[in-house]
């Protein structure tokens, strides 16, 4: 297995491009009620999660119940790409202005492997062009990601390492 060790109380960012298995990995390691989707509070202000002009709108929504989660002291999940810089150094300075500890755990898979997934999914319809620009995104990002104020990055390559990972909540 590979181990990754996240804060018992803080923040986790997910990072990683549309289909490279977000809210998969998201299911599989903690309580639905940890995770806060960007794709659910587009749905909240826009009965519509794949309505991208609702995006600002989402991300106060977001920003909003993982602030006060965090104020609560429950460890929060961020469940969005968060491919761009500026998109991850919010979500730093929200970690930080509870004074909680950060870490971004980051699924780098293959985007031919993203892509093939998306074609399969109902509720999706990316075109390629979106996938390769997230895509670029991440790899610009994978150089400079652990300069970004996170604790610990904790870099998944590839579908393996991603099957084979581990949870451990440090206390
Ligand atoms: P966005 O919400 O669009 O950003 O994507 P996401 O990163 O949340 O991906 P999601 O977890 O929704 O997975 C996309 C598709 O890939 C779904 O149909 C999943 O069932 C599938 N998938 C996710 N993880 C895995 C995996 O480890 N193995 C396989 N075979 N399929 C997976
Ligand atoms: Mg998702």
């Amino acid at each position: 297995p590979v181990q990754v060790r996240v804060p018992a109380i803080g923040l986790v960012v997910l990072v990683g491009i549309t289909g490279s298995g977000k809210s998969t990995f998201a299911r599989a390691h903690f309580k639905p009620t940890e995770v806060v989707s960007s794709d659910f509070c587009r749905g909240l202000v826009a009965d519509d999660e794949n309505d991208q002009s609702a995006t600002t709108d989402a991300f106060d929504v977001l920003e909003y119940i993982v602030g006060t989660r965090l104020r609560r002291g429950l460890l929060t999940v961020v469940d969005a790409t968060n491919v761009q810089p500026a998109a991850r150094a919010s979500l730093v300075r929200l970690a930080r202005s509870h004074d909680v500890l950060v870490d971004a755990i980051v699924l780098d898979v293959p985007e031919a492997v993203a892509a093939e997934r998306n074609r399969e999914r109902p509720d999706r319809d990316f075109r390629s062009h979106v996938v390769a620009r997230q895509h670029r995104d991440l790899k610009r990002s994978l150089g400079r990601v652990r300069k970004e104020g996170f604790r610990r990055v904790h870099v998944l390559h590839g579908v393996d390492e991603i099957a084979a990972a581990e949870i451990t909540r440090e206390r």
